[in-house]
């Protein structure tokens, strides 16, 4: 927990064959989080989301609609990936596509290094290809089609045919890095998490890596090899280095160095090429490998993995359109303990927005705003420490244990159990408040003075509130803090002491936070 360090954190690159579901929000809203509670820490913050936009899924798709791949790219960029963004309130720093002339020239300066190092040669391969994965898959991978795919071997993840491809391509000696990677895995235990991830990553690279092919030579969607322009580069290993690319590889040494090495985020199907290919790939070229790769876990529907290839995706607008962007990052964040699966049901989502986010903190803030309106005109009063108590003393704790408990967890990438500590004080507060009874202490004058430090403790507890949560549900917290009269905006306010903020002593209005919402289950 060093304050003023350096957090470099990243989604994959999005593939542009179809538009975003809740899957892709779901790790935006996760590593936003964590960007957004970097920041508030004052670290040197740097967040990193973009697309990837070659290789032979795009190009189909492009065709299939009737044009090329960049007009294709260009019109899924601007119309469905940009504004994902907006959708769920992402804060990222920067947007790569693959086709910015800062990827492609510094991917080919890459490959040329590691070819020049001698760490890649020609060979034949001969394999089963899955275009969905964009991967060679071993026979492990695939199972028997059924209903219009009997006959055929398909892939698991994606149930449609694999094709059996046989080209002469150029590969990357990976078999020299099976034990530097079982190296770094036993010195770096938390290089790959969650555990689940860690241990089949290490099981999987145990059994010895085989080399990878890393060109193609019948299509050419894709950045072309730079001492053989016959041949495209495998969209994988054109893919992986947007993390580098992005931040100054090949272009600005100062600003790559300040930001790199990054924290991967990334769904757990994909963990294999984040922290095998990517960290082989890094140590070949004598760069640094990542701080860590994340797998989190996937959103199920009916109990497997939800995608558009199975028709279960569901568009992040079908959310955030009745419930808002913060009810959004706040159910997926709370309610699925991040790096494990977790099902998405309408019914789950309304009863917590209804019984956490609308009764337990909304109610919270307008009741305790409106006490300070009817019972002292809106000015916020001073504690009067001659009636303080243990439950004052207690709520000042709580904030205090919620948010160092807070910012462990998210050091550990738990981000649920950040939301869960910081729920603690509104619990409390609620608890504080229904205790109190500053409706009855109002109606006697001479409760003057233990009034006046009920509400300053209630409205001290909520913006310390506004601080903790100002990563979770930025909009709320932004309604919260202009109603508390807070200094400046409330994504400045240090979040390693959330409960030390300031303002100035009146409350504004306050609008519902979370508005009653009457939904019919679907
Ligand atoms: N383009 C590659 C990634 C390259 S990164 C160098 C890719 N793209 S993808 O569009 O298929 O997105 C995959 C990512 O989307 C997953 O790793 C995960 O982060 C997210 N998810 C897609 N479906 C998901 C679920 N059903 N549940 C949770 N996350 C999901 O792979």
């Amino acid at each position: 927990m060093s304050d003023g360090s350096s957090f470099y954190v990243t989604t994959p690159i999005f593939y542009v064959n179809d538009v975003p579901h809740i899957g892709h929000a779901y790790t935006e809203v996760a590593a936003d989080v964590l960007a957004r509670w970097h920041r508030q820490a004052g670290d040197d913050t740097w967040f990193l989301t973009g697309t990837d936009e070659h290789g032979q899924k795009i190009l189909r798709t492009a065709t299939a609609n009737g044009m090329t791949p960049k007009e294709w790219s260009d019109k899924l960029v601007a119309e469905a990936w940009q504004p994902l963004l907006n959708t769920i309130d992402i804060s990222n720093d920067d947007f790569i596509r693959t086709t910015d002339d800062r990827h492609e020239i510094n991917v080919q300066l890459f490959l040329q290094r590691l070819y020049d190092a001698g760490y890649i040669y020609t060979g034949e391969y001969e394999g089963y290809y899955c275009v969905g994965c964009e991967e060679y898959k071993q026979l492990t991978d695939l199972e028997e089609g059924t209903g219009q795919y009997e006959g055929q071997l398909v892939c698991k993840i994606h149930s449609k045919p694999v094709e059996l491809l046989k080209e002469r391509n150029y590969f990357f000696r990976m078999s020299d890095f099976t034990q530097p990677l079982l190296d770094l895995y036993a010195a770096r235990p938390d290089f790959v998490q969650p555990e689940s991830v860690r241990n089949e990553i290490v099981a999987f690279v145990r059994r010895g890596l085989t080399d990878l092919s890393i060109s193609r030579q019948t299509f050419d969607w894709g950045i072309k090899v730079p001492w053989d322009e016959s041949h495209v580069v495998y969209v994988w290993f054109d893919a992986l280095l947007n993390y580098i690319t992005a931040i100054g590889y090949g272009y600005d040494q100062a600003e790559f160095e300040r930001r790199w090495p990054a924290t991967h985020i990334v769904g757990k199907d994909i963990a294999r090429f984040h922290a095998v290919i990517w960290p082989a790939m890094l140590m070949a070229a004598g760069l640094e490998v990542p701080k860590q790769v994340y797998g989190h876990g996937w959103l199920l529907v009916g109990g497997e993995k939800m995608s558009k290839s199975k028709l279960t995706g569901i568009a992040p607008e079908q959310i955030t359109d009745t419930f808002g962007s913060d009810a959004f990052r706040y159910y997926f964040m709370r309610a699925i303990s991040f790096g494990q699966d977790g099902s998405f049901s309408w019914e789950d989502l309304s009863a917590r927005y209804q019984a956490e986010l609308a009764n337990g903190f909304g109610n919270l803030a307008s009741r305790v705003i409106a006490m300070v309106t009817r019972y002292h005109d809106g000015t916020i009063p001073d504690a009067v420490p001659s009636t303080v108590t243990e439950a004052e003393t207690a709520i000042r704790a709580t904030e205090k244990r919620a948010t160092a408990a807070a910012d462990e967890a998210i050091e550990r990438l738990a981000v649920h159990e950040a939301i869960a500590a910081i729920w603690q004080l509104v619990d409390e507060l609620n608890g504080y408040i229904t205790l109190q009874e500053p409706w009855v202490l109002a109606k006697d004058p001479a409760n003057a003075d233990r009034l006046a430090t009920v509400l300053n403790t209630a409205v001290r507890g909520l913006g310390t509130l506004a601080v903790l949560l100002s990563p979770v549900v930025p909009e709320a917290a932004a309604k919260l803090w202009a109603a508390l009269s807070g200094t400046g905006s409330v994504e400045e306010q240090p979040i390693r002491s959330a409960w030390e903020w300031k303002g100035e002593p009146r409350v504004e209005p306050l609008q519902a936070l979370f508005p009653r919402i009457e939904v019919e289950a679907s």
